[in-house]
């Protein structure tokens, strides 16, 4: 994948050619297998591992734990204790997802190209199945491993403090709050921008810490790279605006237009389809001006900066 002409000057001469559509591919089925391993040995045949399965073994891009696992390599090296809280987070996400889906929320009947939990199974099922799977992330982030050093416990506990954070009343669970109170109203950019940080950037800002203190990366490493998350977290959610204009819904797997029907306060809808794109950009360059301090490791972080804001689904 030739990604040079749109990254700043410096990033292209630490990023020698990177495929990145080799790299994902591989990290995702990699993160698939342990998914699957993951589900399989700690639930018993039933229908709310069905429901669980339905929604996460689904076509994910699977972007937070991998996330996780190339800030782990950005700094260091990464270990089974990084692939096995990268797919904790997919779990969170998902559960997110199943959730975010239900009528009382967005109303959505397609999610990775399946039906809704709720449409396959029924809402109580989808609930419940949301609930598992957050439970069960913060039973596989928790679980004692033989092989833990002081440091790597210690490591893992700072791990699950920010993911919690991360995912609750003052970060995802907050901005899905705001989302749902600014339904039908027209929000200033700054109150939109917050929104958007929280709903979507906080988790994918503790993806980043999370691989970054597991490679035992130092306190001036997870600034800079939570600077780059920051970033790259709002450009996310800006194409995940600008898709639900302008994307294929066979291509992503969801339905499309649903902003607009639903009067949901979007970057397009404030800002103008051009100025959107223009922003997600900038933010996309910021974050790989911060990436200039680190060397051709974190080359996959540079090439999913860029992929955030050209991705289709
Ligand atoms: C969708 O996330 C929800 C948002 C926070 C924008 P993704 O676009 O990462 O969805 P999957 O994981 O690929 O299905
Ligand atoms: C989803 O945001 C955010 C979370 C699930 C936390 P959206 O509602 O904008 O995402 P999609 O478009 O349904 O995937
Ligand atoms: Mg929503
Ligand atoms: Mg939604």
């Amino acid at each position: 994948m030739f990604l040079k002409n749109r990254l700043s000057r410096k990033s292209v001469r630490k990023m020698n050619k990177f495929d990145l559509n080799s790299y994902l591919s591989s990290k995702r089925k990699q993160i698939d297998t342990a998914l699957g391993i993951i589900i399989d040995n700690n639930s018993k045949d039933s229908t709310i591992r069905d429901a669980m399965k339905h929604s996460l073994m689904a076509s994910g891009k699977r972007l937070r734990p991998i996330l996780c696992v190339a800030a782990a390599d950005a700094v260091g090296n990464h270990s089974n204790p990084t692939i096995r809280t990268a797919c904790a987070i997919e779990m969170i996400h998902t559960y997110s997802l199943i959730h975010d889906d239900l009528p009382a929320m967005d109303n959505d009947t397609l999610r990775r190209g399946q039906p809704t939990c709720h449409i396959k199974f029924d809402e109580a099922t989808a609930i419940l199945a949301g609930d598992a799977l957050l439970t069960l992330a913060f039973e596989i982030l928790s679980s004692v491993n033989a092989a833990d050093t002081d440091r790597g416990a210690l490591n893992r506990l700072r791990v699950i403090n920010t993911i919690a954070r991360a995912a609750g009343c003052n970060g995802m669970i907050e901005g899905q709050m705001q989302d749902i109170a600014a339904e039908g109203k027209v929000l200033g950019l700054e109150d939109l921008k917050k929104m958007h940080r929280l709903k979507t950037g906080a988790l994918i800002e503790a993806s980043v810490i999370s691989g970054t203190i597991l490679g035992n990366g130092n306190r001036d490493q997870i600034e800079k790279l939570k600077n780059y998350a920051r970033n790259i977290g709002l450009a996310f959610q800006i194409t995940d605006d600008i898709l639900n204009v302008e994307g294929d819904p066979d291509i992503m797997g969801k339905d499309v237009g649903t902003d607009q029907s639903r009067g949901k306060s979007t970057y397009p809808s404030i800002l103008g389809m051009e100025k959107s794109k223009k922003f997600a950009r900038k933010l996309v360059n910021d974050a790989l001006k911060v990436l200039d301090y680190f060397d051709n490791k974190a080359d996959p972080l540079r090439a999913i900066a860029h992929y955030i804001v050209v991705r289709n689904k």
